[in-house]
């Protein structure tokens, strides 16, 4: 029997009460729905309108649902419509027609808004984890990366570089480690939107009733308090419609996914064999039913695939969302799927991603071969600016060696002094070390830079906050 079956002389078509049902996917917040019962009743208890004893039999039961789904003992019937009605008819079964009184000043508008918000409470926390270890695998690779000849001591020294790119196209050498890290950051803010969103989570919709809010002396400060939640809702007709927090958990949830899916299109390159910097640990990658050379850097492949469908999710309920009149509607039923999905995605794909970075192999000397001289153009405005040229005519100057070396068809580090002259009298013999890729990057020393020091403390500074977060 559904919970609303008075009104009704007829039997819910068969084909209805499926697509009505929404217990294949809210059974997920079994633990939630008992919990958030058990808080009820104990605020019913305290407004009197429970007994002591009928709240003791009340808990008694609840507790041992709890224990079942706990024990996957708990069996659903093919009429339970969602958890709500199969945890109230188990309620039923165990202590009889005084689990009736559960319900009293209860709707399941107010009861699923606050069982899924304690879903997201007691799952935020996973993907937090989830995130952490992801960007300790990257400052781990930035720190050995960074001073590979040695651990710990000597810092920098034999620091593996590589082409820096804008537009994709070689623009200036960094150091790998700081490469490393600028996919770290993201992920840090990513965390700290999680972190500012779970505020707006941990409001409690209960005792807001189907709409209207509760006709009995509920104090709802006290059982937000016994849930966990921050606060109790401020307008109940608000409580029950409001699904921001679903959405803002997706738009995370997408901005992640986004993150994960520049470095995964920059791994996927990288690994490939016109670019041949990395190459995946075979525990971390996959090969063909009929190519038998095959490598394929699947798991990377995947997350830049993921990223688009999760912002489906999101731009799928924000398109539910839209123009929905107030209060409640049944459309709100469909949060949920695209939330857990969410979730399960991104729990599935950060510890494998993490255990890919762990586990590949750099190719040092295919990252420096791809470095140019071309890419000290830079530098060698900035040796003139050192001789007092103005950086604009510098940049001009620089620009014209460049054409000078391409009519050559020779690299930049390879025209003559003469030639160098013939562009610009300022031009002298020590023009030649401004062509080092090492000392190009040393020069960018200030906070943030790419040089060694800098990016040693921003592994110190990442390494201290990661701890922190733990
Ligand atoms: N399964 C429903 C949902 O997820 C529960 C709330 C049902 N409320 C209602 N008035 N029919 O939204």
């Amino acid at each position: 029997m559904t919970l609303w079956h008075g009104r009704f002389s007829q039997k819910t078509n068969n084909d209805a009460f499926a697509l009505n049902a929404s217990i294949s996917f809210d059974q997920r917040m079994a633990e939630q729905d008992v919990r958030g019962s058990l808080a009820w009743a104990e605020a019913l208890h305290k407004a009197n309108v429970l007994t002591a004893a009928e709240h003791t039999q009340i808990q008694a039961g609840l507790r041992q649902i709890e224990a079942e789904f706990q024990s996957l003992a708990f069996t659903f019937n093919p009429d339970d419509e969602d958890i709500h009605t199969a945890v109230e008819r188990r309620l039923g079964e165990i202590i009889g027609p005084l689990a009736g009184k559960l319900h009293t000043g209860r709707s399941r508008n107010d009861q699923v808004a606050t069982d899924f918000r304690l879903w997201l409470l007691d799952h935020i926390p996973a993907l937090d984890a989830a995130l952490n270890e992801l960007q300790s695998a990257l400052v781990e690779r930035a720190k050995s990366d960074l001073s590979p000849l040695s651990s710990g001591e000597g810092w920098g020294e034999g620091a593996i570089i590589m082409p820096g790119y804008t537009h994709l196209q070689r623009a200036q050498p960094i150091l790998l480690s700081h490469w490393w890290l600028s996919h770290l950051m993201p992920l840090k803010r990513d965390q700290a939107r999680l972190a500012e969103m779970t505020r707006r989570v941990a409001i409690m919709p209960l005792g807001s009733g189907a709409l209207a809010g509760v006709p009995y002396p509920i104090d709802r400060i006290a059982l937000a308090e016994s849930l966990g939640f921050d606060a109790p809702s401020s307008n109940s007709l608000d409580a029950v419609s409001d699904r921001d927090f679903a959405a803002e958990f997706l738009f995370v949830a997408a901005l992640i996914g986004t993150h994960l899916s520049k470095l995964a299109e920059q791994m996927v390159l990288f690994t490939s064999a016109e670019f041949g910097f990395f190459e995946l640990d075979d525990a971390f990658s996959t090969g063909s039913s009929l190519m038998p050379q095959k490598k394929n850097p699947d798991p990377f492949e995947l997350a830049r695939g993921k990223a688009g469908t999760l912002l489906g999710y999101l731009t799928g309920l924000m398109a539910t969302l839209k123009g929905l009149p107030s209060t409640y509607d049944k459309d709100l039923q469909e949060d949920k799927v695209p939330v857990f999905a969410a979730f399960d995605t991104l729990i599935a794909m950060l510890p494998v991603l993490a255990g890919a970075l762990q586990t590949l192999t750099v190719n040092p000397a295919r990252m420096e071969a791809a470095i140019d001289a071309s890419m000290m153009a830079t530098d060698l405005a900035d040796y003139l600016v050192a001789r007092e040229v103005p950086f604009r005519e510098a940049h001009a100057i620089s620009g014209e060696i460049v054409r000078a070396a391409i009519k050559k068809g020779k690299p930049l580090d390879a025209l003559s002094l003469v030639e160098f002259q013939k562009v610009n009298a300022v031009f002298d013999q020590d023009v030649y070390q401004v062509f080092d890729a090492q000392s190009s990057i040393a020069k960018r020393a200030a906070f943030g830079g790419t040089a060694p020091d800098a990016v040693k403390a921003q592994i110190e500074r990442a390494k201290e906050e990661l701890k922190r977060e733990k």
